[in-house]
């Protein structure tokens, strides 16, 4: 909304001998405009730039009365937010109030209690909308800051070697080739993945190993395959990273943080409910984990560990059709097997 320097004061009545008082009585500190009735004074504020900071409205009135009117710019998102003055011989000031109002002016009235009450009024809205931009400017810093801590956790993956290589970079640009393609081709996850903004679940992939932080090094870094007990003490990074994310987000609930707690807790799950921490199967599993806990094997399968040689990507896709409906979430799978071309491609891209 645009604001007019001079403050400006919509006054809509039909009665023209009060149009007269009240553009005397404002004038001086106001930009006074006037309507006659609701029809004409909508046409105002579809058409002006700069929005009255107040209206004076009169209820009773030809072709659209004050009511009606009310009605209107309470309903429409670029209105709704300006404050609107009854100013009438009506005696209804309840039903004034409840319809919307701020204020009630009886006529006939004194022209100080119409400027002192519309100085308030515009006081007011000034302070809530000082408010509001202050509250947006607070929200935006502090959706910042969390996103530069989640970066930073991101990178910290990254510094201490958790990960082999471009896992992590990999595992993200798998997602968003995943996502988008679910999104492009009515998939019936679609609808689900708009909702949870997915820009933000490939962020939030980064962060699905950061409970490793947790394991002891001489696991975390054992050249080799894990004996049972080390293999139990591995499986907690995902408690370890769920625990670490929800500490955060104790203070403050952000989609991101929730995706990343998700994330980091289900990644390991199992479609058919053999995969750990807790054993959840299907749809029980977020849908942000199920995408990850594909991308995360898939890029396991191919990448070579010190322990094993790297899966040619005909094997790789062998494992994922294997792995629909037991390992993997069926149709994510199927998705996987489509864009093999693309993910080959990924891989690489970034080795
Ligand atoms: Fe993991
Ligand atoms: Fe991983």
């Amino acid at each position: 909304m645009i604001n007019s320097p001079i403050p400006s004061v919509l006054v809509v009545d039909d009665a023209e001998i009060n149009v007269m008082v009240l553009k005397e009585i404002l004038s001086d500190e106001y930009t006074v405009t006037t309507a006659r009735n609701g029809v004409e004074a909508l046409k105002i504020l579809y058409q002006t730039p700069l929005l009255p900071k107040i209206i004076l409205l009169d209820v009773f009135m030809p072709e659209m009365n004050g009511y009606k009117l009310l009605e209107v710019i309470k309903a429409d998102k670029k209105l709704k937010r300006i404050p609107v003055i009854f100013i009438t011989t009506s005696d209804s000031e309840p039903e004034a109030l409840s319809a919307g109002a701020v204020d009630f002016i009886s006529k006939p009235f004194l022209p100080e209690t119409v400027k002192l009450r519309v100085k308030n009024q515009i006081e007011l809205k000034n302070y809530s909308d000082n408010l509001e931009v202050m509250v947006q400017k607070k929200t935006a810093e502090l959706t910042a800051t969390l996103d530069n801590m989640l970066q930073t956790m991101a990178n910290i993956i990254e510094y201490r070697n958790l990960e082999s290589g471009n896992h992590v970079k990999r595992t993200q640009f798998f997602s968003k080739a995943l996502i988008d393609y679910l999104l492009g081709s009515s998939s019936v996850y679609a609808d689900e993945l708009r909702s949870l903004e997915p820009d933000i679940i490939v962020k939030s992939v980064a962060l699905h190993d950061i409970g490793k932080i947790g394991i002891p090094d001489k696991i975390l870094l054992k050249p080799g395959r894990f004996n049972h007990e080390e293999f139990e003490i591995m499986k907690t990074h995902t408690v370890i990273g769920k625990n670490i994310i929800e500490s955060i987000l104790t203070h403050t609930e952000t989609s991101y943080l929730k995706h990343c707690r998700d994330i980091c807790y289900c990644h390991h799950e199992r479609f058919d409910g053999k995969g750990y921490p807790r054993g959840i199967s299907g749809y029980e599993i977020p849908l942000s984990a199920r995408i990850v806990s594909l991308v995360d094997v898939y890029d396991a399968l191919i990448s070579s560990r010190v322990y094993k040689t790297a899966c040619s990507y005909t094997e790789a896709q062998r494992i994922t059709r294997k792995g629909r409906g037991t390992q993997f979430d069926p149709l994510l799978a199927d998705a996987v097997l489509v864009l093999q071309d693309t993910f080959q491609e990924i891989a690489q891209q970034n080795q």
